[in-house]
Order: structure tokens, then sequence, then C-alpha cells
């Protein structure tokens, strides 16, 4: 075969270098045509569309031709020229190599049309589909975008650690980290297990959240933010929930509540812009395909203001909303921690816009958030999304040593176990805010699926680690 370097298909297709020899490499997607001449279309991934590639039956191997079925990988070396068809380009094969053959009686990618369900079950296949292709590359084109939007702004990307020792939310809801042997496990006299031998030599597990550390991190370079995963081991089945997700978490010293909003709003709305300026073609496929008024809701998000009121005054709109008729599965009264349904009815159907929900129940949130004057809210922030419910959850942090590690015992975690985290209130404390966005979520927004699970290459559910 001719020695030319690969061209990626998203470059031919933009390419006007007619009558030149191009070499290009894909899976086939699809073959059809007549005993004269084959088209096949050919994808690699580099962007939605595929290229055709033109075979004239009589110049080929009629054995190699069948082989080059819906799967196959090839590569062809050819001739660039004009197209009448809808690419403007297409590929005249002079030599065609079969890379890799796909037995057409078991490569499951065959009829056209599968379930998002079935191919969750084939999820080491389903990035070969336009759908998650088209997914995977908006995937890609957001973590760019966060790391464009904080990079400009100043902030520095700080690695938080993946195994810890502390829960940051005090939920409860951590993995375990361990090479203690299961099936032989030592306990004390009063039945507790011994970590001293453990690897860590203390109980730890994989982290919920890597804001404690980024705190430390704000407290000393000012402005930083972690993108990483997080786990979580809550045992919700929900089209929204991963038990291993990817959170973006910014820190900033010295900024109050209103600024950190005003970071939430903009950086959210940054990165929509950059899936309608930067992922145009797959947008348009999901778009097509999932959601006719996704675009129209992203341009929507990025051109108008998120409202934003207090939890109090949320709870007295959906009170108001119940005594006219509205009917929610969970009930509502000042205390209770909203459910997406409320959440939605706010966003939704109250202001059909994004909401900014503030100053939420002492009792409904972590213990390091910073305590109101009454001495029953603290100032959390929530951002809430149409069709998402819960995007962002964030606040201004307790900067008080003495409150917090009140509020901490309170809350039944240990001020001893989180000794270092303490200390940045007893040396040089100032007002700090932060916030943790679901990349996930912001997933499930700009691409318009619905479920959670098809937005990240390998889901973790409960009872569901393949692949
Ligand atoms: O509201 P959460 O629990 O906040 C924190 O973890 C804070 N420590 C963040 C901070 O202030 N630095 O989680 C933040 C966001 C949620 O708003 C949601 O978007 C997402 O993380 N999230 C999940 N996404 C997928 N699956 C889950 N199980 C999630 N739990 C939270
Ligand atoms: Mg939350």
């Amino acid at each position: 075969m001719e020695k030319i370097g690969r061209t990626k298909v998203v470059e031919l297709l933009k390419s006007e270098a007619f009558d030149t020899t191009v070499c290009v490499k894909g899976w086939v997607r699809t073959k059809r045509g007549n005993k004269n001449v084959n088209f096949i279309a050919l994808n690699d991934g580099s962007c939605l569309a595929n290229i055709q590639i033109v075979v004239d039956v009589a110049n080929f191997d009629e054995e190699l031709l069948k082989k080059i079925t819906t799967g196959a990988s090839v590569s062809v070396v050819g001739t660039l020229v004009a197209s009448q068809g809808q690419q403007k380009c297409e590929v005249l094969a002079k030599e065609v190599e079969l890379l890799g053959e796909a037995d057409p009686n078991t490569y499951p990618l065959q009829k056209k049309g599968h379930t998002l369900e079935f191919l969750r079950e084939i999820a080491h296949l389903r990035p070969r589909t336009n759908t998650f292709g088209a997914v995977f590359r908006m995937r890609h084109h957001m973590a760019m975008a966060i790391h464009d939007f904080f990079h400009k702004k100043g902030f520095f990307y700080f690695h938080t650690p993946i195994i810890t020792a502390s829960d940051c939310e005090g939920a409860g809801q951590m993995f375990q980290v361990t090479t203690m042997n299961l099936y032989d496990l030592k306990k004390d006299e009063n039945g507790s297990i011994n970590y001293d031998n453990d690897f860590f030599g203390k109980q730890a597990s994989l982290t919920v959240s890597g804001q404690l550390e980024g705190e430390l991190a704000a407290m000393s370079l000012g402005s930083i933010y972690t993108f990483g995963p997080t786990f979580r081991a809550e045992n919700s089945n929900t089209p929204r929930h991963l038990a291993e997700f990817w959170m973006v978490e910014p820190e900033v010293a010295f900024a109050e509540i209103e600024e950190n909003m005003q970071l939430a709003e903009d950086f959210i709305k940054h990165c929509i812009n950059w899936a309608l300026t930067h992922c145009e073609e797959d947008l348009k496929f999901l778009s097509d395909m999932y959601d006719k008024e996704l675009i129209e809701r992203l341009n929507f998000v990025v051109n108008n203001n998120f409202k934003r009121l207090t939890y109090t005054e949320g709870v007295a709109i959906l009170e108001e909303a119940i005594k006219n008729g509205k009917k929610f599965e969970f009930p509502v009264f000042w205390g209770c921690d909203l459910a997406s349904e409320h959440e939605r009815f706010l966003v939704e159907e109250q202001f059909k816009s994004p909401v900014i929900l503030t100053d939420y129940p002492k009792e409904i949130k972590s213990f390091y958030m910073k305590q109101n004057e009454d001495g029953k809210t603290v100032r959390a922030m929530d951002v809430l999304f149409p069709k998402i419910g819960e995007i962002i959850g964030g606040s201004q942090r307790e900067e008080d040593y003495n409150k917090l590690e009140t509020r901490a015992a309170e809350m039944g975690v240990p001020s001893k176990d989180i000794w270092w985290y303490m200390d940045t209130r007893r040396f040089g404390t100032a007002p700090h805010s932060g916030f943790g966005l679901g990349f996930e979520r912001l997933l499930l927004f700009v691409t318009g699926m619905s479920n959670i699970r098809d937005v990240i290459p390998f889901p973790r559910t409960p009872k569901n680690a393949d692949f």
C-alpha cells in the first residue's frame, strides 16, 4: 500500500485539495452499491459526519470487498474529489486494506436505531454510534471550556486527593478503601475494626468532594478549582445520580456569597456558549434526535439572568402553589429538603428560568457553611436548572473558628479529624466561598440526553460496575 500520512475525516471534509492522493482510516458504518460500484461510509470518530469512499468493483478483489462490512476497520488510499452528494468531497479508492473484520453475525451494531438501554449493555462499543460519538466529543469540549474559563480568570487548577480520611459532606456515603483481608477481619474486644495494620493505618475512603482541600488551596493561592472524580455510595437509582461522577469545584478567598453566585452564573454561561460555538454539528444532531428545543434552551440560558431568591421565599411559593391545587409527591414545609419535583416546579413553571436558591435551613446543609445572623439559616446556594434540578451546590464558608467547631461537633464531624482544615481558621482566616458543579449534570443539560448513564463513558451505579 502506498505510504502516505493519514488525514482525519474532519480535515478531509473541510479540505479543498481536490485531485490529490489522501489516506483515510476508519470504521465502516455502511456499505451499499451495485455490481459495478460500492459506496462505503467511513467514520473515524473525529467528527459526526462520515466520508464516502467510492470503490470501482472491477479494480478490487471480490473476496476483500465481501469482508468490508459494518464495523470493519479499513485503510484507504485514493483521490479526493469534489462530490455532488451531501458532502462536498469523497474519496475515489485506489487501494483498500482491510485492517480488522467485524463478523456481521456477531457485531452488535448492525441495525439502525438501537435503544439507549441496549447500548448501555454494550458500553464498550457504543462510542461507535452517532449518538455517543457526539456526546463524548461534547464531553471533551466541556472539559476544555471549564479549564479555559478558570485559566483566563487566573484560577489555578489544584489537584485534591481521591483517597481521603475525612467525609467532606458528612453524609456517610463513602466507599471504603482498604487492603485488609475481608475474609479474615480482626476486631477488638468492642467489636470495632482495628485499622492500625490497614494500608493507611486508619479508615480511608474515596472522596465525595475535593472541597476541604480546595479551601486550603484557596487560603494560599487565592483562587483555585479542582476538577476530578468523586464518589458517593448513595443508593439512588435515578436518571441524575451516579456512584462515580466528576465534579468541578472552584474556591475563592475573600469572596462572599454574592460573588460566588455571579461566578457560578458566568461559569455555566461560558460552558454553554462554548458548546454552541464548538459543537455545532454534534448539537444539531442531538437536538434533531432527542430534544427539538435543545438549542433554543441553551440560548435562553445564555441570554437571561438567573432568578435569585431565598429558600424561605421558594418554600412560600411552593406552599402557595399547593393551595392553588398543585400536587406534589413529597410534602413541602419550611425545613424540608426540597425534592427534585419542587426544584423543577420553581424553575420550569414558576420562573421559567434557572434559579439560584440561597439561605437554606442549617439542618439540611453541611457543617462548613457560614451561619446567618438569624441562627436558623446558612449562606448556601443551589443553582437549579430546567430538566435537571440541582446542577450546582455551594456556599460561603464559615470562617469563624469557634462557630465552625461547634457546628461540626453538632453534626457529628469531630474537629480533631479535620484539625488541618480547622487550622485555616486559626491562622489567617478570611471570608471565602466556593461551589461544586456536577459535570455530568452539565452534560445532561448541554446534550439534551435524559439519563446520566448516557453522558459518562462507563457509568457506575448501584449493582453495576461493568466495563
Ligand atoms: O451539592 P453537593 O453535594 O456539594 C458538594 O459536594 C460541595 N462540597 C461542593 C462545594 O461547595 N465545593 O454536590 C455538588 C454537585 C451537585 O449540585 C450535583 O450537580 C452533583 O455535584 N452531584 C452529583 N452528580 C451526579 N451523581 C451524584 N450522585 C451527585 N451528587 C452530587
Ligand atoms: Mg447539594
